[in-house]
């Protein structure tokens, strides 16, 4: 690759982006599975819902959404007049491209009088027929304070099933998504990795199957599980979910003698990780991959994502 070839050394790759960042007035946010060193030059790193309410907020003509497709469309249609730039342009969401909007629209035909909630892991087309669209950190909050009862949930099974445990008075009809990297945790594997580490909690994202979150001592968002762990007095925990979590973990509990056990090694998402810091600084030079969303389609998933922000507020 050019840029890497250049740029070999660490430093001057990040001086240049630092360089570059003013210039282009742009401010880089990282989500929280994204690289230790690409976490570690973003202007703030966060779980879904956070980096889109503060890429919102800035005032800086350019995003970088390190991160995958869906997160930096989701920053377009809520920031239409800014530039958002995915520096890899194949970084997407297998759980995202298993709904289409089409499917949509016949799964809504097939049950009138149901309510779309849907997940922000969906194409801007999926989110354009959804009535509110949810994230793992408001998804239980957002369907219990719908006025609807019937919901059709989608694409996540998992998160819909944690949804529908935690909200016993609505009656939720679930799409059959999944996220194949929270697929790999297994009941067994908790039960094994929890008799090594007794006095460990267990902290997990609801994209784990039902069997895993029904063990769980916490059931959240990235974000969720990092403050949780943050601000508990206990020190051991066992982590389900991506390994990315792991080193914003390690930041923000540094001297803290606190012990977290990634459930298992092998819980990375290839698109996440797909973002280097010689991405970012391609990205920023040649002002790679514009992010468009057509302007219907992005003022009708900009309701649902506004709904979504009054009813998580
Ligand atoms: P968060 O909502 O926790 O950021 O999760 C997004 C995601 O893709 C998890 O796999
Ligand atoms: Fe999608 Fe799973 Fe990767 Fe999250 S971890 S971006 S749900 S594939």
């Amino acid at each position: 690759m050019e840029t890497s070839d250049r740029y070999i050394d660490k430093d001057a790759v990040i001086k240049r982006i630092t360089d570059l960042k003013k210039e282009r007035d742009a401010v880089i946010v990282a989500h929280m599975y994204q690289n230790p060193d690409v976490q570690d030059i973003a202007d703030t790193v966060g779980d879904s819902y956070a980096l889109s309410k503060y890429c919102a907020s800035r005032p800086e003509s350019t995003i970088v959404f390190c991160g995958v497709h869906f997160m930096a469309e989701s920053a377009k249609i809520l920031s239409p007049d800014k530039t958002v730039l995915l520096p890899e342009r194949y970084a997407g969401c297998p759980m995202a491209d298993m709904i289409t909007a089409e499917d949509l629209r016949e799964f809504k035909n097939e049950h009138p009088g149901y309510a779309a909630a849907i997940y922000i892991n969906s194409s801007a087309a999926v989110k354009a027929e959804a009535d509110v669209i949810v994230t793992s950190s408001n998804a239980v909050k957002i369907v219990s304070r719908m006025s609807e009862k019937n919901i059709i949930f989608g694409p996540d099974k998992n998160l819909g099933a944690y949804v529908a445990r935690q909200c016993p008075d609505k009656n939720i009809l679930l799409w059959n998504g999944f996220c194949p990297t929270h697929h790999k945790i297994k009941k067994e594997d908790v039960l094994n990795i929890r008799s090594q580490h007794p006095d460990a909690l267990l902290l997990v994202h609801p994209e784990c199957t039902p069997d895993v979150t029904e063990l769980a001592d916490y059931v959240g968002s990235t974000k969720g599980i990092i403050d949780f762990a943050t601000q508990s007095d206990r020190s051991e925990f066992i982590i389900g979910t991506e390994i990315g979590v792991m080193h914003r973990l390690e930041v923000e509990n540094r001297n803290k003698g606190k012990r977290f056990y990634l459930m298992s090694p092998s819980l990375t998402c290839p698109n996440m990780k797909r973002t280097l810091l010689e991405s970012v600084l391609r990205s920023l030079e040649n002002n790679e991959y514009n992010i468009e969303v057509p302007h219907d389609t992005a003022e009708r998933a900009k309701k649902a994502l506004d709904r979504m922000m009054e009813l998580g507020n």
